[in-house]
């Protein structure tokens, strides 16, 4: 059965929220950067970077972000290329994209100033309810609970709820569960340290593979504890293995060392990122390169990198073509979409939003030209 309200035992009702504000206050974590501020522009941008990336992470981002960026107005003014290179290696680009349109948005139809309710928030781009939810307690103290990833586990396990929180009955029956779980004379500090308090409780004590249950403030209440296998939720379905794609992408390098990249489409894989052309194969590449003996190829090993549903095989390609600026090679070359890309220097490529294993290998061949040039 899915956690529904009306299952949710008396004890759970009368005890969970009061112990999880006052081991937030006693264990939590107090000094994270994004803490101690109840600015919604420094709030939401933490909960956007904190989707599905560890605080650990975050933290070589966050405070590079806000000093090029210190304002919503800021974000709002610079170009999307600006954002997204400062977002590389962060992975899930659509979020740099949203929040680049939810600042216009908040710049162009809320004056500025974020709205102040979970409800109200929810409407901007890049904002869902558990983001709002946070915003929302954090910075204007609203009796909102939160739903992440992390919140389902340790509710799927309190409750020992038998829905599998991927699917969407199981995810409606615990955000009314979670909601009843907030007492209506919650204060608005009381809903900060709350917050913070299920997420610190998710992400360091009822993990997800060895939870420690002897340090949780809800163990004496918690049902998962209690059948022995706190482990055993969330029930899952079983998952789609990844599957595994080719992709071979072609470097076009002109005799004066820039580059030929092209921005990816608005949709799917690299969204909206620069990268060198990607070709689903590498006959058409290496029929060109028959047919085109002046181009010097270099074909480096391939490289595995992983996303969420998809594991892809890169096949990187170095061409080197004969002629500089003037060369009117690559633009016939396999996979080059014209009206796409730009030749650009070293340099000003590595400034440009690039996905991350493509930017770990355009440093790379920089790096070793440099010393090459210099021997
Ligand atoms: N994950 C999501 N939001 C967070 C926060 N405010 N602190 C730590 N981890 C988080």
């Amino acid at each position: 059965m899915n956690a529904g309200v009306a299952d949710i035992p008396a004890a759970v009702r009368a005890g969970f929220f009061a112990r999880v504000v006052a081991w937030q206050r006693a264990h939590g974590r107090h000094d994270l950067p994004w803490q101690g501020t109840r600015d919604p522009y420094r709030v939401w941008l933490s909960e956007i970077m904190l989707q599905q990336t560890q605080v650990r992470t975050v933290l070589g981002y966050y405070p590079r972000f806000l000093q090029r960026f210190p304002t919503v107005q800021a974000l709002a003014d610079a170009s999307l290329d600006e954002v997204l290179a400062l977002w590389s290696g962060l992975g899930y680009y659509s979020r740099a994209r949203h929040l680049h349109v939810c600042a216009r948005v908040v710049v162009t139809q809320h004056g500025g100033h974020f709205p102040t309710s979970a409800e109200a928030l929810a409407t901007l781009p890049g904002i869902g309810a558990s983001t709002a939810a946070a915003i929302a307690a954090f910075c204007f103290g609203e009796r909102r609970s939160i739903l992440d990833g992390n919140v389902r586990r340790v509710l799927s396990r309190v409750l020992a709820d038998a829905g599998d929180p991927a699917r969407a009955a199981a995810q409606r029956g615990l955000w009314a569960a979670a909601q009843a779980l907030v007492p209506p004379e919650a204060t608005p500090d009381d809903m900060a340290a709350y917050t913070q308090g299920l997420m610190d409780l998710g992400a360091t004590v009822c993990t997800r593979s060895r939870p420690q249950c002897e340090a949780c403030p809800v163990a004496a209440l918690c049902a998962g504890r209690a059948s022995g296998d706190p482990t055993a939720w969330p029930r899952r379905a079983p998952r789609a293995a990844r599957r595994t794609e080719a992709w071979c992408l072609p470097l076009y390098q002109r005799a004066d060392g820039a580059w030929w990249l092209q921005r990816r489409p608005p949709r799917g894989i690299w969204a909206g990122l620069w990268a060198p052309p990607v070709l689903a194969a590498v006959e058409g590449l290496a029929t060109w390169l028959r047919d085109h003996p002046g181009v010097e190829a270099d074909w480096p090993a391939a490289f595995r990198h992983a996303l969420t549903h998809r594991e892809l095989r890169l096949q990187p390609v170095v061409c080197r073509l004969p002629g500089g600026p003037d060369s009117s090679t690559a633009p016939l070359a396999p996979g080059v979409e014209r009206d796409q890309g730009a030749w650009c220097p070293p340099s000003d490529a590595l400034a440009l939003g690039l996905p991350a294993p493509v930017r770990v290998w355009l440093q790379n061949l920089a790096s070793d030209s440099r010393t090459s040039s210099s021997r």
